[in-house]
């Protein structure tokens, strides 16, 4: 038997509340004022790796999360990936589908500045939040299904290697819909990383605010359309991902 909505929002209020506790303990909210100590981090490190992924989003990835002083909306261990897949893979575009601020295509700009070789193009509806330039950077304005934002991406990629990001709208229609009209692009031995499947695993109401299936049901759906694509869960070794099942290596 399923269990009924009020149930469901019974246990993700239970859930929260006891998620609320331990998110307090790993900020250290209520130190004394003389520093943490021993005890403290003690306290932090007994807390579980998902109590601190609900810290994260709750207290730390939409305001304190920055990359050269621009929000950055990601897990920083994530962005460490990426920093080790341009190296590995050395893309010479990387399409960014949601940009928001800016914070993570001038973050992807600079690995390419430190590569010596490398464009970002920055797809986004809405440019009023962005605040960053960089000569690396080229900004295509417009709703990334529309057919002439599709068509615009491609002139800009023609003939080039491509490594595709999406984090875009999250729902799991429109990241499957995306992903049918990018994933072409990717070359063999690249990516299509699809962001924030994490989603999907914390329960409704969590701190996630899941409200509707998003990427990680997209990815499930498109890896069954697609097996020229493969999750490569080594890009998932620090556990503590947003993109479960969401770094695909294009095999062929
Ligand atoms: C989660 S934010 C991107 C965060 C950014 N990549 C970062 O890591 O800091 C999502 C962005 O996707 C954009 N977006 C959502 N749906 C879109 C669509 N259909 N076409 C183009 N951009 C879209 C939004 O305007 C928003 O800026």
């Amino acid at each position: 038997m399923t269990p009924g909505p009020c149930r469901l929002a019974f246990a993700a209020r239970a859930v929260g509340r006891r998620m609320g506790r331990w998110i307090r303990r790993i900020a250290g909210l209520g130190r004394r004022s003389a520093g943490r100590t021993a005890s403290d981090y003690d306290a932090r490190w007994r807390a579980s790796l998902r109590a601190w992924l609900a810290y994260h989003q709750r207290e730390v990835v939409f305001d304190r999360c920055r990359w050269m002083g621009v929000r950055v909306l990601k897990n920083p261990l994530d962005l460490w990936i990426y920093q080790e897949l341009l190296h590995r893979v050395r893309p010479d575009r990387l399409v960014e589908i949601g940009s928001y601020e800016g914070g993570s295509t001038l973050f992807f700009a600079h690995l390419f500045d430190l590569l010596g070789h490398g464009a970002v193009i920055s797809v986004d509806r809405d440019r009023a939040p962005f605040v960053v330039r960089h000569p690396r950077i080229v900004e295509v304005t417009g709703d990334c299904a529309a057919p002439e934002t599709v068509a615009k991406v491609a002139e800009l990629c023609r003939g080039h290697k491509v490594l595709l990001v999406h984090d875009g709208e999250h729902a799991r229609e429109a990241v499957l819909r995306d992903l049918r009209l990018y994933a072409d692009l990717v070359a063999v031995g690249s990516y299509l990383i699809v962001e924030d499947g994490i989603v999907d695993l914390f329960p409704a109401g969590g701190a996630f605010g899941r409200l509707a299936a998003g990427p990680l049901e997209a990815i499930e759906a498109f890896l069954a359309e697609r097996p020229d694509f493969r999750p490569d869960e080594s890009c998932e070794r620090y556990v503590l991902t947003y993109n479960p099942r969401g770094f695909l290596r294009r095999i062929r």
